[in-house]
């Protein structure tokens, strides 16, 4: 059946391939973008689909609760995909305030509107929380996290996660709402903002820059190409059961310093490098406070009850993930502009 389905956040790294999923995978369906644009949404992420007969962007701000009801209102929503985030730990520590405007009261602003507009007839509805596995915060040597695991953020960013997380499953416990929560490992892939992990890497050894290692290399993230993501959100959001969370992850734990030498590796591979060279660029910086030691997810209630698993492995997807950034040098190069340079010299100038 025909839906209109508003994503929010879909200028960002993640939402961007959402909506290009889903504008591609179901034609039928109407797709609202709906994104304030903030450092991190950058709609060159779109040009493919802008011009799509089934998609429309519209800005704004989910933190406005006026703004969000009129926009519910004036358009026939079945289903929210909220994606729409401040999503970096270290913003999330050197100004927390913000995380807790948009992380949290955003996501009730945008509950408070669909329960608004949906309440007398819940039929066919639903509102799809797109959240994190850091809201069950560290893993020692063993062990993984499961839709069982309980909460214990530690960044001011996964307690604001965590904080939505519980909001929207009061929503379905008070109001009957009908929502699915997914909590998903570390993604990487093309369009990521260049100040987590894998593209602010791609991007220093590019350029001959340092690679700051935070403490001694040695967190494990487990790390899942965003396509796969995307994938699994469309397998979730049609086939999940109400009330239901969801975890989903690569199957793919790397310490952060083995994921360096391996970036290292393919960078001089494709740059035509001697092998070793970009190594050196390493440096190990402070720690990042709050470190959590270890994520990894057990997704066999995704994979077993509704038949996902991902695509590709690690090798393929890094792969992809470096050509994309190399093709890509004028879309970096415009990110890291700006805003983005004032951030950069703030996190790193004093480590
Ligand atoms: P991102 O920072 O790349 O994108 C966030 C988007 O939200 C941006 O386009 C931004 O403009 C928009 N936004 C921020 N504040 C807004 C507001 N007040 N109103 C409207 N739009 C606003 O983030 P991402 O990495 O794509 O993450 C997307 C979602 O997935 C987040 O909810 C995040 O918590 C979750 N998630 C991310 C990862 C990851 O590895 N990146 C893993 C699991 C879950
Ligand atoms: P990040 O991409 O910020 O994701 P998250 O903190 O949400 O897991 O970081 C991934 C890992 O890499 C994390 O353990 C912190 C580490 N890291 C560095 O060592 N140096 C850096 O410059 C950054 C951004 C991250």
């Amino acid at each position: 059946m025909a839906k209109h389905i508003l994503i929010t956040g879909g200028a960002g790294f993640i939402g961007s391939h959402v909506v290009r999923h889903f504008v591609n995978q179901h034609p039928d369906y109407q797709i609202t973008n709906l994104d304030k644009l903030t450092y991190a949404g950058n709609l060159e992420n779109l040009i493919d689909v802008e011009n799509h007969p089934n998609y429309q962007f519209i800005k704004g701000d989910i933190n406005d609760d006026r703004f969000i009801l009129k926009l519910f209102e004036e358009h026939q929503f079945d289903g929210v995909i909220h994606l729409a985030a401040e999503s970096h730990v270290d913003r999330s520590i050197a100004s927390p305030n913000e995380f807790v405007l948009t992380n949290v009261l955003g996501t009730v602003n945008l509950l408070n509107a669909a329960r608004h507009i949906w309440h007398e007839n819940y039929t066919g509805k639903l509102f799809y929380h797109v959240s994190t596995d850091e809201v069950y915060g560290s893993l020692g040597d063993e062990g993984y996290f499961t839709e069982e695991t309980c909460y214990d953020p530690h960044s001011p960013y996964s307690a604001s996660k965590a904080s939505s997380d519980h909001f929207v499953r009061a929503y379905h416990d008070t109001f009957g709402l009908p929502m699915v929560i997914s909590n998903c490992s570390n993604n990487y892939g093309s369009f990521q903002f260049p100040e987590k992990l894998i593209p602010l890497f791609i991007n220093n050894i590019r350029n001959n820059k340092s690679l700051p290692v935070y403490g001694k290399g040695e967190n494990v993230r487990d790390w899942l190409w965003v396509v796969d993501h995307a994938r699994a959100i469309d397998v979730i959001y049609h086939k999940g059961k109400i009330g239901e969370t969801y975890n989903v992850g690569g199957n793919n734990e790397w310490k952060n310093i083995d994921l360096v030498k391996v970036m290292c590796k393919v960078m001089d591979r494709k740059l035509g490098r001697r092998q070793g060279e970009s190594e050196k660029l390493i440096t190990f910086v402070k720690d990042r406070a709050g470190h959590d030691q270890r994520y990894a997810i057990d997704s066999t209630k995704l994979q077993e009850e509704l038949g996902w698993k991902p695509s590709v492995d690690f090798e393929q997807g890094l792969d992809k993930t470096v050509d994309w950034y190399l093709q890509n040098q004028e879309w970096l190069d415009n990110v890291t502009s700006g805003e983005y340079q004032k951030y950069y010299r703030q996190q790193y100038e004093d480590r």
